[in-house]
């Protein structure tokens, strides 16, 4: 049976993952700081509302609401009423307080019910690591499984961002995310050109589950108003 994709709208990239990334699947959007991981999981929530009409939840933790917008603004994304946006402060208005229960699980049981309650089939949480700030971790890795357990339990499409320490190893703050999400994929920047050097970024698809996809980490611009990238043909062209 063929699988259900959204597509990330990155011009070029779509066709090296059979079409974009499976639908209900969770992927970690993962980068040292200033990768671009926001500008990213935000463009594919815009792009998919202002194109296929789907609905998008995006949950910003570590900017406010006034200055995510103005960052996509600049990036010629426009507001869009199809994609709404809720900051800590929005969330904690709304959000149940049992006693019983961590951050993790309220934050968790609200994306569920504000995704239901709207109709979303995207979410973004930005990020995996500011969500942790909000709460004592006791034990991570049954922790992170049953935030993945809610979260797909929301059948929405999830992008969770997830920020590298620069030299550190792996894809994730804990470890555990990286083999509990179905895909990951890598924003990565390298200094190039001696003298008059600038840095030229990457995007890499490390894993993506149910999926034939290209592993060349390809050059990636934000150009006029989208992400494009450059595949082996292109560069061999030029
Ligand atoms: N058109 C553009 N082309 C390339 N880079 C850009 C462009 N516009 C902004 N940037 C860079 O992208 C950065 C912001 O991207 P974004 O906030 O999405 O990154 P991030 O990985 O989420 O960062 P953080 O780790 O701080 O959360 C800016 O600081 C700037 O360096
Ligand atoms: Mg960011």
């Amino acid at each position: 049976m063929e699988i259900e994709r959204i597509k990330t709208y990155v011009h070029g990239l779509d066709g090296h993952i059979e079409g974009g990334i499976p639908k209900g699947s969770i992927s970690l959007i993962c980068g040292t700081p200033g990768t671009m991981k926001s500008s990213l999981a935000y463009s594919i929530l815009h792009n998919n509302a202002v194109k296929d009409g789907i609905k998008g939840f995006y949950v910003t933790l570590e900017q406010e609401i006034k200055s995510l917008r103005q960052q996509m603004e600049k990036l010629k994304m426009r507001e869009i009423e199809a994609v709404e946006i809720v900051d800590f402060d929005t969330m904690m208005k709304k959000i149940e307080r049992k006693p019983d229960t961590n951050w993790i699980q309220r934050v968790g049981g609200f994306v569920k019910s504000a995704g239901k309650e709207r109709g979303c089939e995207l979410l973004v949480i930005d990020s995996l690591n500011a969500l942790y700030s909000l709460t004592n971790i006791e034990n991570p890795r049954r922790e992170i499984y049953h935030l993945f357990k809610t979260l797909r339990e929301t059948g929405m499409t999830c992008l969770l961002v997830s920020e590298i320490s620069p030299g550190k190893a792996g894809f994730s703050h804990h470890g555990v995310e990286e083999f509990l999400a179905d895909n990951i994929i890598h924003l990565d920047f390298e200094k190039k050109g001696g003298i008059l050097s600038s840095l030229e970024r990457y995007i890499g698809i490390v894993k993506m589950r149910a999926t034939n996809h290209d592993t060349q980490y390809f050059p990636i611009l934000y150009l006029k108003d989208k992400f494009t990238v450059f595949g082996r043909e292109e560069l061999e062209l030029e």
